[in-house]
């Protein structure tokens, strides 16, 4: 269930939002410590105010739960201890179906009066331990220590900082969805819990709508419906997902969901941020996840975990896509190869064409192997002409090429780069957003015949591909390659979907 954090200043506000969101959601959070003005007014006026707009609106009212958070508890509550138990004590009266009550308040005097309240009105406990800063040593303890009450809802939110914490918090999953917890994961390392909710069966998960998250990692309800399907998820759900450092920007998890939604299948593509290669694999046989995406930097660390190569990825040095193999360890395939391929093949033929590589590093190799095995003639021009002259010796050695060249990318080579000029791709950063203004063949200039291919995808028409287009040439942009090596994953991941 989707439980929609309100986080907006005056009840007014969130009511409207909650309205707003309704047929998305399942329950919505009253933050009582994010509102302005009277505080005491604003806690009973919300529930009637809520309800009725909810009907009005949506044909039903939304369960509602109340929360007070403290600072220390990543909140913004700033009257003292007294005066939000106090509030929490109206609220359980106002008739709030669900009330968070911190873990620090098990057991005293205060606190298990208001539990008692609460038992007498019919309110709900949701028995919440907060972490800011981390994920604690003693998870199961905790966890235990949240449980002891089963009338009660246990809520874990903790801050897992790598990927190995986002593991220790994945292994009490089981615990707490015998005791139908919340388990949540906050920050970017943990949004995978936030998304796989009813994968894991954790009671529901928080989002925020509008400008304002109530707690690092919110999503909003729309993207986790729309984009993350979810109302489609369960236990049998299976996972994909993509590892980068930095991945929440990816533009992965739009594709493949998309896929699996159209195809309907029940999987689920998720971005996993991922400090620590090794912790990754270890998790990816916990949840399990069947398939990936590999995003910088991640390409060629991955490479050590691989049982089967594909050829593409023994000859780049670099593995975009890792899937369960045949034998049960893990395949990798660089699909960046035959993404490449794809739509320039579409808009003319390689073979025999001369071609410049601009640019030398991991993408330029990729893009190298791939021209060089459909028989084009390459010249590749590097900033650093050495690395240049190493890419093309060391794929002529490896792979018996006798067509690839090399020269520093510099206005004096104008000429050799124009007698190499019937395809000309661009593989540097150079003219990516956000210095989308820049040019790295800025004193070329175009006869128009040439076919100009620029990987990069952020802005679609990089500044070197529309001076390309207003001179008449055709141009190939990095969506299109974007999309070649995407759907040749979504071949892959599907394949297993549909094999078992
Ligand atoms: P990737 O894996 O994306 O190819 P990389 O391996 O770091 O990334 O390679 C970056 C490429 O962009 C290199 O060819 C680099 O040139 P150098 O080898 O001379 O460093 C090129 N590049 C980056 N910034 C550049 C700039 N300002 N001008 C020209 N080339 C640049």
């Amino acid at each position: 269930m989707i439980c929609l954090s309100l986080t907006a200043p005056t009840v007014a506000e969130a009511v409207e939002v909650a309205a707003a969101n309704a047929e998305l959601i399942g329950a919505v959070e009253l933050r009582l410590d994010l509102l302005d003005g009277d505080l005491s007014a604003a806690v009973r006026e919300f529930p009637r105010r809520c309800d009725r707009e909810l009907s009005r609106r949506h044909g039903s009212a939304l369960p509602r739960i109340l929360t007070v958070r403290r600072a220390t508890d990543g909140g913004e509550f700033s009257g003292s201890e007294a005066e939000r138990l106090e509030l929490l004590r109206t609220g359980i009266e106002a008739g709030y179906d669900y009330v968070d009550l911190e873990e620090d308040l098990h057991g005293s005097r205060e606190g298990e009066a208001l539990a008692k309240a609460a038992g007498a009105t019919g309110t709900r406990v949701i028995r919440s331990y907060h972490d800011t800063e981390g994920v604690p040593a003693a998870l199961p303890e905790l966890v235990r220590r949240l449980s002891q009450r089963e009338e009660e809802i246990p809520k874990l939110a903790v801050t897992p900082r790598g990927i190995s914490d986002l593991r220790r918090l994945l292994s009490v999953a089981p615990k707490m969805r015998k005791s139908n917890g919340i388990l949540v994961g906050m920050g970017t390392v943990g949004i995978p819990t936030r998304l796989l909710a009813p994968r894991i069966g954790s009671f529901l998960t928080f989002c925020s709508a509008g400008n304002k998250q109530a707690a690092p990692g919110h999503l909003d309800p729309e993207t986790l419906v729309g984009l993350y399907r979810h109302d489609m998820l369960g236990a049998t759900t299976r996972l994909f997902g993509v590892i980068g450092n930095p991945v929440m920007h990816s533009k992965s998890p739009h594709f493949h969901n998309r896929v699996f939604a159209e195809r309907g299948l029940d999987a689920l593509y998720v971005p996993f941020h991922v400090d620590d290669v090794d912790e990754f694999f270890k998790l990816a046989e916990e949840l399990p996840i069947e398939g990936v995406s590999v995003t910088i930097p991640h390409k060629a660390a991955v490479i050590s975990h691989l049982r089967e190569v594909d050829e593409s990825v023994t000859a780049t040095g670099a593995c975009n896509t890792v899937v369960r193999g045949a034998a049960g360890g893990w395949r990798g395939v660089n699909t960046d190869v035959s993404g490449f391929l794809t739509p320039l093949q579409a808009a003319r033929s390689v073979k025999d064409a001369a071609v410049s590589v601009v640019g030398a590093g991991g993408a330029a190799r990729a893009v190298v192997y791939a021209l060089a095995g459909e028989a084009a003639r390459i010249c590749v021009l590097n900033r650093t002409a050495e690395r240049a002259r190493r890419l093309a010796e060391e794929l002529s050695a490896s792979h018996g090429f006798h067509n690839i060249s090399s020269a520093a990318l510099e206005p004096e080579n104008e000429e050799l780069l124009r007698r190499h000029s019937d395809i000309i791709v661009q593989t540097t950063s150079v003219g990516m957003a956000p210095h989308a203004d820049e040019d790295p063949l800025h004193w070329y200039e175009f006869s128009g015949n040439e076919l100009v291919y620029d990987i990069i995808y952020t802005p679609e028409i990089t500044r070197l591909l529309a001076r390309a287009r207003k001179a008449g040439c055709k141009t190939v942009s990095g969506s299109e390659m974007f999309r070649g090596q995407a759907d040749e994953q979504a071949r892959l991941f599907c394949e297993l979907v549909s094999s078992a």
